[in-house]
């Protein structure tokens, strides 16, 4: 699939129309599908406000939202959208069955080399590529919200999937500005499983009196979670020492022994000496000198990071402020 001369987009609700805006502004087609003619046809009208809003805000480029008048448009039924489509963005609600229905319709309508993505969250992409007839042209490609303005998307293959199906959506990504990543399918991908481990503890701590909630969205944004644009867990382990992270994991393996357990990786490599940066070895440091290249590149990110969070508390600040978080 070469950067397709039309994209349909089946579901224009909230990710469908935010997907929609993305590659339209990249320059493609893009046709939306929903339930009926008239709700297509408003996402359409309501994808053009958003985009207004977003040039207006100076969040896309001047003159880009009258462009994507001329690429945008609205169909008739999902067999309408797909017909001439090179490619299909699967966005209606999250329920397999609907699912299931709807990407049976688009494979009934499209062209045969044309390519078909689920944005399902957490549905198994297997599971959904079982009521296709061709599942190699399928995969799961998922978007984070706002989808306009997130850069990451996770790609899923099912075990059909072409390998040039992936490495073609793979392109498509990548040419509208995201920075796709493949990942294999398991329950939550790897974004919402994450996040949602982060969530459970998160909602733990408020449980148990320890902090309030605007408490622990304070320290993350301002203590770990400050880091995260820049370097992702196994990188900060390596700067913080594997050593460090090792010790640390005892006290929670003792005060939380059902939710905890060292890692096996972690412990092999603290057991030969490879202590993250500090040693030159770890998850992802391999050298001395990459230790220190991104010890300063660190340093340089959170002082940039920090301006751009002082500017825009500062920009966002209410009239009047509430009272500051409780601290139980
Ligand atoms: N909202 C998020 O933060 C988010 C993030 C990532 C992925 N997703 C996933 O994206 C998908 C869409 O989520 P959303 O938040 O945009 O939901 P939404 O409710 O805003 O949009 C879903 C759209 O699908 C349409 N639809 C439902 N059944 C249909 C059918 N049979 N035929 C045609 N259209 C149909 C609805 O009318 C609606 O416009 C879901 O799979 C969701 O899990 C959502």
């Amino acid at each position: 699939m070469a950067w397709p001369e039309e994209i349909a987009i089946v579901g224009a609700g909230y990710m469908g129309r935010g997907i929609a805006e993305v590659f339209a502004l990249h320059g493609a087609h893009c046709v939306l599908a929903d339930l009926t003619a008239e709700r297509a046809a408003s996402a359409a009208e309501l994808l053009l406000g958003e985009a207004a809003r977003h040039e207006h805000d100076g969040l896309t480029p001047d003159g880009s939202s009258a462009e994507l008048r001329s690429r945008i448009r609205s169909a008739h039924s999902i067999e309408d959208a797909v017909g001439g489509a090179d490619y299909v963005v699967e966005a209606v609600f999250e329920n397999r069955a609907t699912k299931t229905d709807v990407l049976r319709r688009i494979e009934g309508s499209l062209s045969r080399d044309a390519v078909i993505s689920s944005n399902t969250s957490a549905i198994s992409i297997r599971t959904l590529s079982e009521g296709l007839d061709n599942p190699a042209r399928f995969l799961g490609a998922h978007w984070f919200n706002p989808p306009q303005f997130v850069p990451g998307v996770e790609l899923i293959p099912c075990p059909q999937t072409a390998a040039g199906v992936l490495d073609a959506v793979e392109a498509l990504l990548t040419r509208a500005g995201k920075t796709p990543a493949r990942v294999a399918d398991s329950p939550g991908f790897v974004g919402n499983r994450l996040q949602y481990a982060l969530f459970q503890e998160a909602a733990a701590v408020v449980e148990e009196g320890i902090a309030s909630a605007e408490s622990v969205d304070q320290i993350v944004r301002s203590t770990f979670g400050f880091r995260l644009p820049i370097f992702g867990p196994f990188a900060i382990a390596d700067m913080a020492g594997l050593d460090v992270y090792g010790g640390a994991y005892q006290v929670l393996v003792e005060g939380f022994p059902d939710r905890f357990a060292v890692p096996a990786a972690l412990r092999e490599l603290v057991e030969s000496g490879s202590y993250g940066a500090k040693t030159g070895s770890g998850f992802v440091i391999r050298s001395e000198a990459q230790a220190a290249a991104m010890a300063a590149r660190r340093d340089r990110a959170y002082v940039a990071l920090g301006r751009v969070v002082d500017e825009f508390e500062r920009d966002e600040a209410p009239a009047n402020p509430a009272a500051p978080g409780r601290d139980r």
